[in-house]
């Protein structure tokens, strides 16, 4: 299938999900940084996940099939205008947007409320992410608003609201083949960068530095940006979990946290790897490694279809807490610590999330209450870590001590994929890949 078609495919679906009404989907505002400069365009996912547009200033509206009018799939977007191309470079407008992206009408982004007044009337249903933005909820509600005024024209308003995201993100959460074909290129480069930043690591350099590595490697490979702010915390600043300022210096004998990938095409991909930054675990830091390796890998072992999506989290804790037991960070029985939750001093986050155009994607983790059951498509981060701060009843060897083992994995019909495998993992080949160096 064509890239048009599948964005085509999916409006398809959403709509005939709808069961009727219209829905309006707005792209992201663009946002000023300081005078005259912008922090990098970002459309919104959903946005882009339906129409493959990528200018902002654009709002797509979707109108259901009723009775024996067929469905529609308009755009508004910027008209094309030479002066701000000279400036900024180029538009499509909406003639040649309505056919490069398969639309049934695309009009200028000012025409948006003229239109919609016409476009409400008679609508049983307005979808749109209710809620989401207080200056969108305001506008639609005065254009219901206006239409409702036209009563007495034998015109009626859309009785009911509803929030559009609850169907977009369950189809979000399944990911198809185009999908997962750049998941799986985003997750390659990410690894690169991983090794890259591994074979650029020694003491006396600053985290900074080994950040430069991981970035460069994802913008020459043609992915600009990273899905989030990387982590690249060495020794005790591996124990902050979203720590971001990545300006201290490495010491020989410290451990490094790096929680990094790129965003490729508008996919993240999510990977962490701890590794020494001389090259060669200690002992008491590869204890702790060993232990959590060994979670990540029951935890990818339970990512099965069929199982819940708590079975990874659970398979993990079972043996963090046996490990945690025997590292003499908490006491009792393997059962005592999962049911006294003394192991959430060490290990406080859990064992994953969805991954997909959100670095933490879209979709419900419970459906009716209970934790839902994994499906083929799925993509999900499988990341448990153990994270150790100095305390009076804590062995000193451990101080400081912080591990995180991240990868992406993929549901599929019969078992999962592995989509990160070429970032070094076990003790062996981290050694072996900084030997080298
Ligand atoms: N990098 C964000 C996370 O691992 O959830
Ligand atoms: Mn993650
Ligand atoms: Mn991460």
């Amino acid at each position: 299938m064509t890239d048009t078609r599948i964005y085509a495919e999916r409006r398809d679906r959403l709509m005939s999900r709808m069961g009727g009404g219209i829905a309006v989907i707005p792209n992201a505002a663009e946002k000023s940084r300081n005078g005259d400069t912008h922090y990098a365009y970002r459309s919104d996912s959903s946005f882009l996940y339906l129409s493959g547009f990528n200018e902002p200033e654009s709002v797509l509206v979707l109108i259901a099939a009723q009775g024996d009018t067929a469905s529609q799939s308009i755009l508004f977007c910027r008209e094309k205008n030479l002066e701000r191309e000279i400036w900024d470079g180029f538009r499509y407008g909406p003639d040649a947007a309505k056919e490069t992206f398969a639309l049934d009408a695309a009009y200028p982004i000012a025409q948006l409320d003229e239109k919609l007044t016409e476009l409400l009337g008679n609508q049983p249903a307005l979808f749109y992410p209710l809620g989401a933005d207080s200056a969108w909820d305001e506008r639609l509600l005065r254009l219901r608003a206006t239409v409702q005024s036209k009563a007495r024209s034998g015109i009626r308003a859309p009785d009911e609201l509803r929030d559009i995201r609850a169907l977009i993100n369950e189809m979000r959460l399944f990911k198809d083949a185009h999908e997962l074909d750049i998941m799986r290129r985003a997750a390659a480069i990410s690894c690169a960068a991983h090794r890259r930043a591994m074979r650029n690591t020694r003491p006396g350099l600053f985290e900074y530095q080994v950040e430069a590595e991981l970035l460069h490697e994802f913008c020459r490979s043609g992915a600009r940006d990273p899905a989030y702010t990387s982590i690249v915390a060495a020794g005790a600043n591996a124990c902050v979990l979203h720590y971001v300022a990545n300006d201290a210096k490495l010491h020989d004998g410290d451990l490094l946290l790096i929680d990094a990938g790129c965003e490729l095409q508008g996919y993240a991909s999510d990977i962490t790897r701890t590794y020494p930054v001389n090259g060669r675990f200690l002992g008491a830091q590869k204890a702790v490694y060993q232990i959590v390796l060994e979670a990540q890998a029951a935890a990818i072992a339970a990512a099965q279809p069929g199982y819940s999506w708590e079975a990874p989290h659970q398979a993990a804790l079972r043996i963090l807490a046996q490990g945690f037991i025997d590292l003499k960070l908490c006491h009792g029985t393997v059962d005592g610590v999962l049911e006294s939750e003394s192991y959430k001093r060490f290990y406080m986050h859990r064992t994953g999330h969805w991954l997909g155009m959100d670095v933490h994607d879209v979709g419900e983790y419970k459906c009716s209450e209970q934790w839902r059951p994994l499906q083929d498509g799925m993509v999900l981060t499988v990341e448990p870590g153990c994270y150790i701060r100095p305390a009076d009843d804590v062995p000193v060897e451990l101080w400081n001590i912080g591990v995180r083992i991240e990868d992406d994995v993929v549901i599929t019909a019969t078992g999962n994929e592995v989509i990160t495998l070429q970032a070094p993992k076990s003790v062996n080949e981290i050694e072996e890949v900084m030997r080298h160096e």
